[in-house]
């Protein structure tokens, strides 16, 4: 393949640049793999969830998603990317690691003719040296009439690898001087800024967008009522937070929080026979994955001791020996045995029974936070079998007490888990993603989507109203 290049080029000289393209594109794939390691959002999530919930409505059938890198921007999709790094995190299933420029050496896409409906590229457009060969491959691939939306933030991108101009407008010509009919589509992002635009072009060349003015209009219906459109896109993203904030009973989701549950219990069965008390171990839902992310990080779960022996032993033999199961088994854990006023299942009970009082909760003295210490609880991530147990039980005896049990736990879930529930919208590796946290916010002052961070609150008036609906 480089020998025919080489062999075409004739002078000394243009041997030599393309040596130095070559070096270049190696450096391209490493760079791109770093900034895809720690799921750099080159724009944030946000948009990048405008953008497919504007897709959602554009394609049909299998899509080519050009320049993919980690991000699934329509699920029907195959994508291509040159970062093996980007690709591993992309939850598409079909994906194809090569470097797009290898196209102008004779390295064509591996489909065959008229494999897709439409393609896609976002942000990727401004990267390309040579488009000229991939827009050819893409005409080959693509079926008859398909559409090509070339999807930019206008002027965005990493500067330093950046080797066109991102304008739509730009784009736009380009692609009608290369003979594709093109138009600029609007993509409302904010206060209905234009901010990202699609260059919708009709393969292949020649070909004219019959339906245009109806685009021009549809588009401009679009921009007008954008808040509608952004409305749109946060009650999809209503249904996907809810989606996923159901599935977290998955729960564990790593590695090492599954190999952590398993110590967990070997712990507990220990502590029982050698205390004599039933320990609940359960977390704060939010806890478990972001706290054992990494095995070197303190995991802090909180242990309740219930007593089920009269005879129980003092408080110091059971701290001496509780410290020297927790130092066998490498735990670290918050201790509060008096989470539920008392540290039997008889005590909870009586509790819960005396609950129609109105002093019955020293804890939570007003009157709708009623109940409020065991709800906490029935949201809380059990970490033991001990707990699970519990859990059951208090369940059994509050259902009939307390008329909206259901929906409160669930509002206390949504409260927990929303952090979570949104870094599990791209299925990422949690363990690596609050690695890479400190590097990403040392190192990268040039990054645009810093915001990641933010979003997590982002997330909160989405759960609020699954929360509200279901109040
Ligand atoms: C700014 S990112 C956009 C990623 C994704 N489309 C999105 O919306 O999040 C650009 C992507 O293009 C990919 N890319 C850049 N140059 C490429 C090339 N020559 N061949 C294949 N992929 C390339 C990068 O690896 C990166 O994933």
């Amino acid at each position: 393949m480089n020998n025919i290049a080489i062999n075409a080029a004739c002078t000394p000289e243009d041997e030599i640049s393309f040596l130095f393209e070559l070096m270049e594109r190696q450096n391209i794939r490493e760079e791109w793999d770093d900034r895809g390691s720690d799921r750099w959002t080159y724009f944030s999530e946000g948009v990048k969830q405008i953008i497919s919930y504007y897709l959602s409505f554009k394609l049909k059938g299998l899509n080519l998603d050009i320049g993919s890198g980690w991000y699934m921007h329509y699920p029907d999709s195959v994508a291509v990317d040159v970062s093996p790094v980007n690709l591993k995190n992309n939850m598409l299933d079909k994906k194809i690691c090569m470097d797009l420029e290898d196209i102008a050496f004779e390295k064509g896409l591996p489909f065959k003719d008229n494999t897709f409906d439409s393609v896609t590229m976002v942000s990727v457009w401004q990267y390309l040296r040579n488009v000229q060969p991939v827009l050819d491959e893409l005409e080959r691939v693509s079926k008859p009439g398909a559409e090509l939306y070339i999807i930019n933030g206008q002027n965005s991108g990493v500067q330093g690898l950046k080797k066109r101009s991102s304008y739509s407008k730009d784009i736009c010509e380009d692609m009608l001087a290369r003979g594709f009919d093109s138009m600029i589509e609007i993509i409302p992002i904010k206060g209905g800024r234009d901010v990202f635009q699609s260059v919708t072009a009709r393969m292949p060349k020649g070909c004219v967008i019959e339906d245009k003015q109806f685009k021009i209009d549809a588009n401009a219906a679009l921009v007008n009522n954008w808040e509608k459109f952004l409305d749109g896109v946060a009650s999809d993203e209503v249904e996907t937070v809810k989606m996923l904030y159901h599935e977290l009973g998955t729960y564990p989701v790593t590695g090492f929080s599954r190999r952590f549950l398993r110590k967990i219990e070997m712990f507990s069965q220990d502590y029982f026979d050698i205390i004599g008390k039933k320990p609940i171990i359960f977390c704060d839902t939010i806890w478990p994955e972001i706290d054992m992310m990494t095995p070197h990080s303190n995991i802090f779960p909180y242990l309740v001791s219930l007593k089920d022996r009269k005879d129980d032993d003092t408080d110091g033999y059971n701290r001496d020996a509780r410290v020297k199961l927790m130092n066998k088994y490498n735990l670290s854990i918050a201790n509060y045995t008096d989470f539920f006023g008392d540290d039997n299942i008889e005590g909870i009970e009586n509790r819960i029974k005396q609950s129609g009082r109105n002093d019955y909760n020293y804890y939570y003295p007003m009157e709708d936070a009623k109940f409020d210490t065991f709800i906490h609880f029935l949201a809380a991530v059990k970490l033991n079998s001990f707990a699970y147990d519990l859990e059951k039980k208090m369940y059994g005896m509050l259902k009939p007490k307390v008329e909206d049990l259901d929906s409160r736990i669930e509002k206390a879930f949504a409260w927990n888990v929303y952090s979570l529930a949104y870094q599990r919208k791209q299925e990422r590796e949690i363990d690596e993603l609050l690695e890479t946290k400190k590097k990403i916010l040392d190192d990268r002052n040039d990054i645009i989507g810093l915001n990641r961070f933010a979003q997590h609150y982002n997330a909160i008036p989405y759960l609020k109203k699954i929360v509200l609906r279901n109040l």
